[in-house]
């Protein structure tokens, strides 16, 4: 890859459809609302907007169990819907990216449901049959997700099982069966021919399988954190493959492979692999300078030499909010500053720009298998009791909505939508904070402990960021006291924003420095 990075160095914005935006009332977000959510997005700044999947499916995994590759599900509308949603995002100066889910299929698939009819099926090997172990059970120790519970289920009419790291409804693929990966292939082509310019690849660090199904080592028995000995090498031959066709059209990849060992990451990602890779590190770690600095460093020790992008993610439809996990709304604000100025592809989760904390789910609302129904809260748009939605909105309202609702937040200049406004403004604006060049500085700075310091430069213009995150505020030495234009401030819609560093920096606040 080139030191210049991908050919995208803008932000993505997720949309969850089902909660982003409900056009025709029924309760569930759909292209529609999607098209009228456009102008906040071009509001807010963003480049790039990845959908969560809007294929036909039943539904078991809301959408992640595709029946049908090539046609939108009616809960969201239609292709001609989907059609007017990309000339409508283009006429915003907005890229339209899908989820392209590589790895299963729903077993409502015409695909699976040939295979499933006889094992002389040409469609047998488009996904994973074995036998069953020499006692019946099935034929190794892996979990699948969501549950505690074999990765394997038992086809009655074959005698033989099938895998799916997920649900019993999300069959596994078989990549190396050539047919099913140029019937891949051909599915990016559909939407590419489409105006569709980019994709997120789900768990895409399982497509390439150890074909020996090996036990899992002892110990594990849990789905999250064995990613990292689910990754094979033939992974990249398949990657290779996708880059070609994304090539032809100047499209772009960024992969969820959930590997913890950047070493490991780094091989998804580079001219012959994906655009980018998402960083989950900064997701899950406690809130601690010491230990951001720590994570971004073990991340670019490895990419930026390599030069390769991280896409840094601080929240998705799969993991509590950002506010949730931070405690509060003035935590997030700092963490979408760090996040939104570390060198890279941001990608944001649908909301977090609102500071919105995960629904309360009363037990007898929850909805999806892996209880994350919390995150996918609907989004507030109006202050009206119903927030934009109908009374019948498939889940819960998330706290606060009436005044977390996009409309109130416009119209505050010291909301936190209007603080990630700034900051995309900023990012758009300062080049070295897109391609420049990134240090983590420390106390030889004159950083105290308990603040995160990052420092974007290119040789032109330099930035700092500057996170306090131990919850007693700082006082910088004198080399900071001069100086430092403040570009940036969470704390308000900026009265400090403009004048001249004065080197303090209050609890839970961040800045962004200019040098002047
Ligand atoms: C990751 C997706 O983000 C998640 O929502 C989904 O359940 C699994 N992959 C399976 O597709």
């Amino acid at each position: 890859m080139t030191n210049d990075g991908p050919p995208f160095g803008g932000v993505i914005y997720q949309v969850y459809p089902r909660s982003f935006r409900d056009g025709d009332g029924d309760g569930v977000g759909d292209l529609a609302g999607m098209r009228a959510g456009l102008d906040h997005l071009a509001w807010l700044g963003v480049d790039a907007v990845w959908s969560s999947p809007l294929y036909r499916s039943p539904m078991a995994d809301f959408g992640y169990d595709i029946a049908d590759h090539c046609d939108i599900d009616p809960v969201f509308g239609t292709l001609d819907d989907l059609d007017a949603f990309v000339a409508d995002a283009d006429a915003r100066g907005l890229q339209v990216w899908l989820d392209f889910v590589p790895n299963h299929t729903s077993d409502r698939h015409r695909w699976f449901e040939a295979a499933r009819s006889s094992t002389e099926d040409l469609h047998r090997d488009w996904y994973v049959w074995r036998d069953p172990a020499p006692d019946g059970g099935p034929p190794n120790n892996w979990v699948r997700h969501f549950a505690d519970a074999p990765a394997w289920t038992l086809d009655e009419r074959s005698g033989q099982y099938y895998l799916h790291h997920f649900l019993p409804e999300q069959p596994d693929v078989n990549w190396d069966t050539p047919a099913l990966r140029e019937a891949q292939l051909d599915v990016l082509r559909f939407w590419m021919d489409r105006g569709v310019r980019g994709f997120r690849a789900d768990v895409v660090h399982l497509i390439g399988q150890d074909r020996s199904y090996p036990d899992d080592p002892p110990g594990v028995d849990r789905f999250d954190g064995r990613g990292d000995f689910h990754h094979h090498t033939s992974t990249k031959e398949h990657l290779r493959a996708i880059r070609r066709v994304l090539d032809e059209r100047g499209a772009i990849i960024v992969g969820e492979s959930y590997l913890e060992q950047p070493e490991v990451l780094l091989a998804h990602v580079g001219d012959d692999a994906q655009h980018l890779s998402f960083v989950f590190h900064l997701l899950g770690a406690p809130w601690d300078a010491a230990e951001w600095a720590r994570r971004i460093m073990e991340v670019e020790s490895v990419f930026e030499p390599a030069g390769a992008w991280p896409s840094w993610a601080l929240g998705n439809h799969d993991r509590p909010r950002l506010a949730t996990r931070l405690g509060s709304e003035a935590r997030a604000r700092v963490a979408a500053t760090v996040q939104l100025t570390l060198r890279g592809v941001p990608c944001l989760f649908q909301g977090d720009e609102l500071g919105l904390e995960d629904a309360i789910v009363p037990p007898d609302r929850v909805v999806d298998p892996g209880g994350r129904d919390g995150c996918r809260a609907p989004v507030p748009w109006t202050e009206d009791p119903d927030a934009g939605w109908s009374s019948s909105a498939w889940l819960p309202l998330p706290p606060d909505a009436a005044t977390r609702s996009v409309a109130a937040q416009q119209a505050d200049p010291a909301s936190t939508a209007n603080l990630y406004r700034r900051l995309l403004a900023l990012r758009h604006a300062e080049p070295a904070l897109v391609r420049g060049a990134q240090r983590i500085l420390g106390g030889a700075d004159g950083i105290p402990d308990g603040v995160l310091a990052v420092q974007r430069t290119d040789g032109v213009d330099e930035l700092v960021t500057l996170a306090e995150m131990a919850g007693r505020g700082a006082v910088l030495d004198r080399r900071w006291a001069s100086g430092w234009t403040v570009a940036i401030d969470t704390q308000s819609a900026g009265p400090r924003e403009g004048t001249p560093f004065d080197g303090a920096l209050d609890a839970d606040t961040a800045i962004v420095l200019r040098r002047a």
